[in-house]
């Protein structure tokens, strides 16, 4: 496919290294520009944008022709030499010697997506092309070093890696937001709202363990931080309290906000981020026990009662003078669920924690510790109407070695929404489930 064997072929990325020499780029056309007897042909593979100059002076008559007409993200193999040029975003140019039409666009049916402004339906429509725009490239490439930052933390911290099941017989988070799934023979099962449960088998084995993958949630909110199939990762920890949960967590977030910004500040940039705000976030984080946080929020206005949970204006409320997340602990039990272990000086909250990040991004970690004695965690499913029989081997962990434990899980997409300061979490994933949207 290459227009010239003997040429190297590089990535818009690499060109840099090539300053001076004759290589090849393999991409689409992102953006053309004319002037006459030059034209700017922007190329684009995935690693970059590079800006290319075809002179008509320099290349035959037909291939100059060619380039100039060419339509938006037509897929080209352009040859030619690599330049250093200040003013170029990327700090180099490509004078075209050559160049290869894999696919040309026709102007018949044409690329849908143009410079001008499209509305949110549209693009959502097209995501498996709008994927290709700057900024939704840049987004995903935030995603991709948060999940490297956060395997990394765990990976370097002891926990080892096991994955829990998406096909699952009983709830985690809940009976209202399951997705019921027809397995074989009549059998019902759920798609997992959180590997949790099974966490806590994994890390009686191993100590310190974690999951990371999809998981479901029948919610039909139609919030800015609600998706129904999101990624989360899951670290529980046998022998630990809520104050473990609590340091683990602000770590990993320091650590992965890190990686973000050592690694990703060009798509920071694209994403128009003010990175300052991420550097602020720094240990150690601010604590407030639920109490505290329903002192504060009524004192700014809210409604909220004693035993009410937080709605998203409210954690924007409590945040809103805050430049790092704030530990939530203490919640009253009828707001979680039904395995958190209760305060010993006090029943009626629960040794639960919510890590809510600042400029409105709301929660971004739930855990806490769970509930180790085997009679309370029976009272505790009887009394959430949850069925015995459904969580044995559960009720089993409680029996053979019931240590105190516990972890949490953080959700990948309002994590990458934070980091990328995006309005929306939709942007944070290549191809989000919403209420409304299932497609493409
Ligand atoms: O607070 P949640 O529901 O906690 C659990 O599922 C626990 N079992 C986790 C654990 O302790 N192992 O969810 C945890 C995180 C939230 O803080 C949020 O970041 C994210 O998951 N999350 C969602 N993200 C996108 N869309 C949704 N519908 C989400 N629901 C929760
Ligand atoms: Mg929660």
């Amino acid at each position: 496919m290459s227009p010239e064997h003997s040429t190297p072929r590089v990535t818009v990325a690499e060109a840099g290294r090539h300053a001076g020499e004759t290589v090849e780029i393999a991409g689409w056309l992102y953006n053309l520009r004319r002037s006459g007897k030059i034209v700017f042909p922007q190329l684009r593979d995935g690693t970059g944008i590079i800006q290319c100059v075809a002179l008509k002076s320099s290349l035959p008559e037909q291939l100059f022709e060619t380039l100039r007409d060419l339509t938006q993200e037509s897929s080209l193999i352009i040859r030619g030499k690599v330049r250093a040029e200040q003013r170029a975003p990327g700090g180099y140019e490509l004078d075209v010697e050559g160049a290869e039409i894999v696919q040309r666009v026709p102007e018949s049916d044409p690329y849908p997506i143009t410079p001008k402004d499209h509305g949110i339906d549209f693009l959502m429509d097209h995501r498996h092309l709008w994927l290709r725009s700057r900024r939704q490239h840049a987004a995903l490439a935030v995603r991709h070093e948060v999940i490297r930052g956060i395997r990394d933390y765990f990976d370097s911290h002891g926990f080892v890696l096991v994955d829990t099941p998406i096909f699952t017989p009983s709830a985690c988070e809940g009976t209202s937001t399951l997705f019921e799934v027809n397995y074989f023979d009549d059998e019902k099962v759920y798609l997992t709202q959180s590997g949790q449960l099974y966490n806590e088998a994994t890390c009686a084995a191993f100590g310190k363990t974690y999951c990371f993958g999809p998981t479901f949630r029948a919610e039909k909110s139609k919030t800015r931080r609600h998706l129904t199939e999101f990624w989360m990762v899951e670290p529980e920890m046998a022998y630990a309290t809520l104050e473990d949960v609590k340091q683990v967590g602000e770590e990993l977030i320091v650590s992965v906000i890190g990686r973000v910004l050592e690694n990703r500040r060009e798509e920071l940039k694209v994403l128009e981020r003010d990175v300052t705000k991420l550097e602020a976030v720094k240990a150690p984080f601010h604590r407030m026990s639920y109490d505290e946080a329903l002192a504060k929020l009524q004192s700014k206005g809210s409604q909220i009662q004693w035993g009410g949970d937080f709605g998203n204006a409210d954690e924007t409320l409590l945040t809103e003078d805050l430049d790092r997340p704030v530990m939530v602990d203490r919640y009253p039990t009828n707001v979680k669920a039904f395995y958190f272990q209760p305060a010993e000086d006090r029943p009626e909250v629960v040794l639960g924690v919510d890590f809510i990040a600042p400029e409105g991004y709301g929660e971004v970690i739930g855990g806490g510790q769970r509930i180790h004695d085997l009679n309370l965690l029976l009272k505790r499913i009887d009394e959430h109407g949850l069925p015995r029989e459904a969580f044995g081997w559960y009720i089993d962990l409680r029996k053979f070695g019931s240590v105190p434990h516990g972890g949490f899980g953080m959700g990948v997409e309002r994590f990458v929404a934070w980091m990328c300061g995006l309005e929306h979490i939709r942007e944070t994933i290549a191809f989000p489930r919403m209420l409304y949207r299932t497609k493409p």
